[in-house]
Parts: structure tokens; sequence; C-alpha cells
């Protein structure tokens, strides 16, 4: 019996490469009832059909993370089937190359929103439930760029993910005392299609970076994520976790 034998998830951006995967390591650890959003035009349906298919009780939704209201309605309606939210993972993130002297305010709302509203959308909505029960665990997404500047032209997601890491220690701070762990997980480059905006070289480059010298693939963070999700990690909150291969040593 694992320590994720019977619990609930809530899991945002679960259409993209990783996020499909850190629901698949979750519901193989023990999640027994997951419910998973991602963006309208996505293919959130098809991803819950697909895992409801394989035996595993998911719910898919369609909705912008970042609208607080919509995010509670989502997490209302599904209340009979989700029960009390154990671990909320928010995976939704967005990126774009673009200078930033060529970038325009409707981009850096974008980059914005999808990577740090989405995140506090969730965690206002979810938290009041994990406070009562004086129990649960979040995990937020976060990236190398948010720790060390990004590499590549992309300042306001660089920005985001920053404002992710503030906000998950300084959330943290304010509830680890009332019984929930709040952690960031901050991938290095992994190889997904959001990855393949960049260059064949600037990929090449970026897995010459690591010191394991590969891309990391979603795997990689997925497990990261179980170990933060379950009471493996107990003891650890307002953390972020590096999983890059070792590439900014
Ligand atoms: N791939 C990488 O190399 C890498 C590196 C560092 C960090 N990350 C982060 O990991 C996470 C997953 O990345 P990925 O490579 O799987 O990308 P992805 O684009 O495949 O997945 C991100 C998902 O988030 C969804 N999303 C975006 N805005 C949303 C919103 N407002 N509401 C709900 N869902 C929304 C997208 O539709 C998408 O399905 C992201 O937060 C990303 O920033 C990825």
């Amino acid at each position: 019996m694992t320590s994720m034998q019977g619990r609930t998830a809530v899991v945002t951006g679960a259409a993209g490469a990783i996020g499909q995967e850190v629901v698949r390591q979750l519901l193989a650890a023990g999640v027994e009832r997951a419910v998973i959003a991602d963006i309208p035009g996505s293919s959130i349906e098809t991803v819950a059909e697909g895992l409801a298919s394989e035996g595993a009780q998911v719910r898919g939704y369609a909705l912008d993370a970042a609208d607080r209201d919509a995010f509670a309605q989502m997490l209302a309606g599904a209340g009979s089937f989700i029960g009390p939210v154990d671990v909320l993972v928010n995976v939704a993130g967005y990126w774009q190359i673009v200078d930033f002297v060529d970038s325009d305010p409707a981009q850096w709302d974008r980059m914005i929103s999808a990577n740090l509203l989405t995140a506090m959308a969730a965690c206002h909505v979810v938290l009041p439930q994990m406070i009562e029960r004086a129990s649960g665990s979040i995990v937020n997404f976060a990236s190398t760029a948010g720790e060390y500047g990004s590499i590549r032209a992309s300042a306001a997601y660089a920005a985001a993910k920053g404002g992710v890491i503030a906000f998950t220690k300084s959330l943290a701070r304010e509830v680890s005392p009332l019984g929930i762990r709040v952690n960031a997980i901050s991938p290095g480059p992994i190889d997904t299609p959001a990855l393949k905006v960049a260059s064949a070289q600037a990929r090449q480059q970026a897995a010459n970076r690591t010191l394991v010298g590969r891309l990391g693939e979603p795997a990689d963070i997925a497990s990261g994520v179980v170990y933060l999700a379950s009471d493996a990690s107990g003891f650890v909150t307002g953390t972020v976790l590096q999983v890059n291969g070792g590439s900014l040593l």
C-alpha cells in the first residue's frame, strides 16, 4: 500500500505532455479519484475518457484555470464525485519565445495568467477545505527560467515562474502550520511538444547543458510530483525541487 492509496487529486494543465504523465503516475501511486482540467479546445475530455476506459475514476473539465470563479464552479460541480481534495497539482503553463522589447502587454498578460494566476486561483479555491481538514499537499510548477532567468528570450515567462516560486514559498509559510504542505517543482528542459518551439540546435544545447547529457522526459517530472504530493515528503514544504539533469550546477 503506497502513501497515496485512496487519495483524491485535482490536476490543471492535465491535457499537456507533463500533465498527462503526472495524472498517470498519481493514479499508479494509488490516487483513487482525480479531477483533471485544461483549457477549452484542449484534448482534456479525450484524455479523461481514455483514462476512464482503462478503469480510472477521472473526470475532465475544460476551463481557464486562472478564472477563479470558473474553477470554484467546476470543483463544486465535481464535489460529489471527488469529495475532499487531498492533492492539488498546478501543471498549467504557457511558454513563448519572444524578445521582451518586441513583446506586447497582451503577451505578458497571457504568460502571467497561464503560469501564475492558474496556480493562485486553484489554491484559493482548494485551500479552505484543506485547512478545514488540516491536511493536503499542493505542488506548483516553476521552471529553471523562474529561478535563474530565461536562457532563451522569454522574460515574461521567467517573471511568471519566478512569481510561482515566491507564491509557493509565501503560501507555505502561511498554511504549513495549518497542516498543508506547499511545494514547487522546477523542470529543466523536458522533451515535450512545448519545447519544440525551440530550434533543434537550441534543444541539443539544452541537452548538452545537463550533466546527464539528455533532455528530461515527462516521467522524470511526474515522479518528482508524486514524491512531493505523497507522505514520502511529509517533512518537505516551501521547497523548489529542481529536476533538471544538473544543468544549472
Ligand atoms: N517542457 C519543458 O521543458 C518545461 C520546462 C520548465 C517548466 N515547464 C512547465 O511544466 C508545465 C507543463 O509543461 P508541458 O511541457 O507539459 O507543456 P504543455 O503546453 O504540453 O502543457 C501545459 C498545459 O497547460 C494548459 N494550460 C495553459 N493555460 C491554461 C489555463 N489558463 N487553464 C488551464 N490549463 C491551461 C495547456 O493547455 C497545456 O495543456 C508548464 O507549467 C511548463 O511551464 C516545462
